[in-house]
């Protein structure tokens, strides 16, 4: 019998080595290279995870600044001045210059790793496997961000001639960027904006998500040693106060944003310049699983368990409702149901713990109500515990049969709730991708390859990613990551972000004497950063 009454730990049976020495008491925040102290108002943190000896208070983890209007428009004021109309040390500075500095930034940030993954499981709930993985996978993307700009700089290193004009291509930076990341990948989302952003040239303001802020303090430092002044500035605060004063300015040239649409909506139309202001946005999405009548019914049930349930359902790429044919509906809901009775629910630090604390307040409750909603338009909640809860923990819940009428029909639930629509004609499925608001990516789980390549056909226009007998992620990071209707704006890849945060500029000369020796000047002489045949080995 699932119960979570005792699910909280005593402050004494937490391994010493995920304890936290102490609340993180963050009053500094990083402007125009200087880490600076805060004295006016701070946010206290708490943790998803309770103590049992605590409770029901939630537990204290530090507190961070929140900074004011004025503050924030200094960190707006010491990246405009880095950036300088591009004229800035940092926008200057050769390709293999600025990848030194990145490379610098890694290894201070490495020395960071306890910490930061320590502070992922506090402050999100996230469980050490993947907190590390976190980690780990924002450091190798770094990596290969370096090599893929080396790529593209010495594909950029000729020239071209073509009816006699010479030509020299290249990327270069907008100027300032805006940096927010979601709560759920606090560090590695956020990184794969910023750090594509910051090697192209561009000066940066980042603030954190809200919840998962304390986790970025260890890099402050970082970010202060390894970048010339005003090239990483922090602020932190309620985004009503120090974000919208930003997008006001008229002065950010690039809004990277992962979040609501709502939210995004809001700062776009904060900005009086609509066409200065590009965007780069990952926002909802309701992913769907459609499995086939001929389906792998245990290889479809694993996926779906670590589609819907990995972080607790807390991905934009998690699936979020599964249609499953008729024909095979009764054997795929008792395995289902099985494989989720056996899903351990603890904190994050505890060997092969799959469900763990919910960091966003009252996000059991909200829970709660969505399965009352659908209860009420009569689904059933079809696994034994399904839907219990304690405080920040809570059991999923498996709802059976879902319709149209309900709020989890369509709204994303980004929590351990699983919808299961079960359907006849594969009209259904379909028809629910073309109607959606959302169009990130779907699974397939089925045999037939005439089937299978009809629907490839008719969803590839639909989603952005079609992913067979699987379940739905972003990786590799490689890929394209991107989405069509309310769930995007942009296509990031390791790849693809380097030409999301620059634009294609170009050198052009008539091909003739006094240029070309214009030209053969600035190269032999390394006269121009931009006008080079330089090949980065
Ligand atoms: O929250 C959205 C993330 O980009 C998902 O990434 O599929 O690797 O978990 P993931």
């Amino acid at each position: 019998m699932i119960t979570l009454t005792s699910v909280f730990p005593d402050q004494n049976n937490i391994p010493e080595k995920f304890r936290l020495s102490g609340p993180v008491e963050q009053s500094e925040y990083l402007i125009n290279g200087e880490i600076r102290e805060w004295k006016g108002d701070f946010q206290d943190v708490y943790s998803p995870v309770y103590l049992e000896n605590e409770y029901p208070k939630p537990h204290y983890i530090g507190r961070y600044p929140l900074m004011d209007k004025d503050e924030s428009l200094k960190a707006l004021d010491a990246a405009v001045k880095a950036y300088d109309y591009g004229r800035g040390e940092w926008p200057s500075m050769t390709v293999e210059q600025r990848i030194g500095c990145i490379k610098d930034f890694i290894l201070l940030m490495e020395e960071q790793r306890n910490e930061i993954v320590k502070l992922l499981m506090w402050e999100i709930g996230k469980n050490l496997k993947d907190s590390e993985k976190e980690f780990d996978r924002t450091v190798d993307y770094i990596l290969d961000t370096i090599e893929s700009l080396k790529n593209l700089d010495r594909d950029s290193s000729r020239f071209k001639i073509d009816q006699n004009i010479i030509g020299q291509i290249r990327r270069a930076p907008f100027g300032v960027v805006l940096c927010m990341g979601p709560f759920n990948y606090p560090l590695n989302e956020t990184f794969t904006t910023l750090i594509p952003a910051l090697i192209m040239g561009n000066t940066i303001i980042f603030k954190p998500p809200k919840l998962g802020v304390l986790l970025h303090k260890p890099l402050l430092r970082a970010f202060k040693e390894a970048f010339p002044k005003g090239v990483v500035n922090t602020v932190y605060g309620e985004g009503q106060t120090v974000i919208a004063p930003l997008m006001e300015s008229g002065k950010i040239d690039v809004l990277a944003f992962i979040g609501s649409s709502k939210v995004a909506d809001i700062l776009k139309k904060q900005h009086p310049k609509p066409h200065r202001l590009k965007c780069v946005l990952g926002l909802e999405a309701k992913n769907p699983a459609i499995i086939l009548h001929d389906a792998d019914i245990d290889a479809a049930v694993s996926e779906c368990i670590t589609g819907a349930l990995s972080f607790n359902g807390q991905r934009c790429t998690a699936l979020k409702i599964i249609f499953v044919h008729e024909e095979i509906i009764g054997p795929f809901l008792e395995k289902f149901s099985a494989e989720v009775e056996k899903l351990k629910v603890g904190m994050p630090w505890e060997e092969g713990v799959n469900i763990t604390p919910l960091p966003e307040p009252n996000k059991s409750e909200y829970l709660a109500d969505l399965i009352k909603d659908a209860v009420s338009h009569g689904a059933k909640v079809i696994n034994p515990g399904g839907g219990i809860f304690n405080k920040s923990c809570f059991f999923p819940a498996i709802l059976f049969q879902v319709n149209d009428k309900m709020r989890i029909y369509r709204e994303e639930q980004f929590g351990p709730v699983i919808p299961v629509v079960c359907y006849k004609d594969i009209k259904e499925p379909l028809d629910y991708i073309i109607n959606s608001n959302y169009g990130q990516q779907a699974s397939i789980f089925g045999n037939d390859a005439d089937q299978i390549a009809e629907l490839i056909d008719t969803l590839v226009n639909q989603v952005s990613r079609i992913n067979l007998n699987s379940q739905c992620q972003r990786g590799p990071d490689s890929f394209p990551f991107t989405g069509r209707k309310d769930s995007a704006e942009g296509t990031l890849s390791v790849s693809d972000a380097l030409r999301v945060f620059s634009i294609r500029a170009l050198f052009a000369a008539k091909e003739n004497e006094v240029n070309k020796r214009i030209v053969r000047e600035i190269i032999k002489d390394d006269k121009s950063n931009f006008l080079t045949t330089d090949f980065i080995l």
